[in-house]
């Protein structure tokens, strides 16, 4: 019997060290690091026993590049297009991609119901944290069916590994890593060091049986991959989930894709009977309304590599309280009051006294600095309680001295303003160069600085 053998992780980024600190060396954070029971070497030959998969790895040895066969990577193409546009074209064989969201966001349910509709290929269900019932409780509710479905209600690494060799799958989904355990590691389900141990194993499965994995993984609220932000550098691609638990879209999100653009995203609907793509997210994220109000700017962002329109709506009102409130949804909140403070000193209107609210239709987040303009119009708009023409929409980002700065891919934005039926787009005035040969049937109006903008709109 070996020394029990124990060190310490920082929960949240998988810094080991030998003795407890207060502050992580590698992300700063404090107080983060708990201490953990390992015990790897000694069980490590058991290891190599239950880990001869299915043939022999290839042998390894150094091979000048231009030696290299290149292949074309074979890929799994699933019922759901929204999941193949995100990872690149469909699933890579061998490839494991971790799927990050926030508990009851709808990872299981999505999950699930693109296993069952993969009909043509072996998938496994592996499931730590629901039982056989809940889970065909769950696909009855999809509605799906599918022979080549199976499912393992297991958590440990060891006993998944063996059903995984008499079964044969050909694509594996783990619900969640969070809750795998290998007999090599003595620490409990959950901790950093159970986390990266259990994805190593499964990596190395990926790879040398050539079968794809996806790893579902919980995040804590302040959105960092808890636990598996240590497996992010590991895993061919980082899949975020994300929306408001209390609307119904929901965006998966790339974050690193070693087999295709990180700037692709797919929206989903959750409904009764699970998750649908949305073919035409625009004209949702848009409010139909008969009366004009104040308060409210179309914005024409670009998310991933499709144009989306969203609805920015303000609310600017006279304070109560010495400090100003600044709430926003789905919006930087320091943007915000950059925002502000730009209106404040180039446009000198008086924001330092007013609450200010700002939402986004549909419970979205967007990260393209190109709304910035629809949240500047929507705050003079409330400010000013002059309601803005329904059929103008914006595009650009604002500089810190008060300019319209040009914004990416300007064309395609205008054409999906233009096709949602919209008669006048404002966009900068530098964009103009990059889009003079360009026909639009919409008015397309180009301006240089924010008060420009403010006496052509009040
Ligand atoms: P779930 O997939 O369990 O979330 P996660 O795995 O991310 O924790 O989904 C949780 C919610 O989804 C649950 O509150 C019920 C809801 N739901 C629907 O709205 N429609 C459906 O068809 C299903 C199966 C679930
Ligand atoms: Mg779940």
């Amino acid at each position: 019997m070996s020394k029990i053998k124990t060190a310490y992780f920082c929960q949240s980024c998988g810094y080991e060290s030998t003795k407890w600190v207060g502050k992580c060396p590698s992300c700063q954070q404090w107080n983060s690091f708990v201490e953990e029971l390992i015990q790897k070497d000694q069980k490590k030959n058991s290891l190599q026993e239950w880990k001869s998969y299915y043939q022999e790895g290839e042998v390894r040895k150094t091979l000048p590049l231009h030696e290299v066969q290149a292949q074309k990577v074979p890929r799994i193409i699933t019922k759901d297009h929204e999941l193949n546009r995100v990872l690149g074209g469909g699933i890579v064989q061998g490839s494991i991609i971790l799927v990050a969201g926030e508990p009851g966001i709808g990872k299981s349910t999505l999950f699930l119901q693109i296993g069952l509709e993969i009909k043509n290929e072996k998938v496994l269900y592996i499931s730590g944290e629901e039982s056989n019932q809940q889970i065909k409780m769950r696909a009855d509710r999809l509605g799906l069916k599918n022979e080549n479905f199976y499912l393992l209600t297991e958590t440990s690494t060891q006993i998944i590994f063996q059903e995984i060799k008499k079964l044969r799958p050909s694509l594996i989904i783990v619900d969640s890593i969070q809750t795998l355990a290998s007999p090599l590691i003595d620490s409990s389900p959950g901790s950093v060091s159970q986390i990266r141990e259990c994805a190593a194993e499964l990596q190395d499965f990926a790879k040398e049986t050539n079968t794809p994995v996806f790893l579902i993984g919980h995040i804590t609220k302040d959105g960092s991959i808890a636990g598996p932000k240590v497996l992010e550098h590991m895993v061919d691609t980082v899949l975020q989930f994300e929306g408001d638990r209390h609307y119904v879209y929901r965006i998966l999100r790339t974050l690193k894709n070693r087999f295709g653009s990180t700037a692709e995203l797919g929206i989903y609907q959750m409904g009764d009977t699970g998750m649908s793509p949305v073919l035409n997210p625009s004209e949702i994220l848009i409010t139909q309304k008969e009366e004009q109000l104040s308060g409210t700017a179309i914005a024409a962002t670009i998310e991933g590599q499709r144009p989306l329109l969203i609805e920015v709506q303000a609310l600017v009102t006279q304070s109560v309280y010495g400090t100003p409130q600044r709430t926003v949804s789905g919006f930087d909140l320091r943007r915000l009051q950059l925002l502000l403070a730009v209106l404040e000193k180039r446009g000198g209107f008086h924001f330092g006294v007013k609450d200010v609210f700002l939402n986004l239709a549909g419970g979205i987040k967007v990260e393209d600095p190109s709304i910035d303009l629809a949240v500047l119009c929507a705050l003079l708009s409330s400010f000013e309680d002059v309601p803005l023409p329904q059929d103008l929409c914006f595009a650009g980002e604002i500089g810190l001295s008060g300019e319209i700065r040009a914004v990416n891919r300007v064309e395609q934005r205008i054409a999906e303003a233009e096709k949602l039926g919209f008669q006048k787009i404002i966009v900068s005035k530098y964009n103009q160069k990059s889009m003079a040969k360009q026909g639009f049937n919409i008015e397309v109006v180009t301006m240089g600085r924010v008060d420009e903008l403010y006496r052509h709109l009040f």
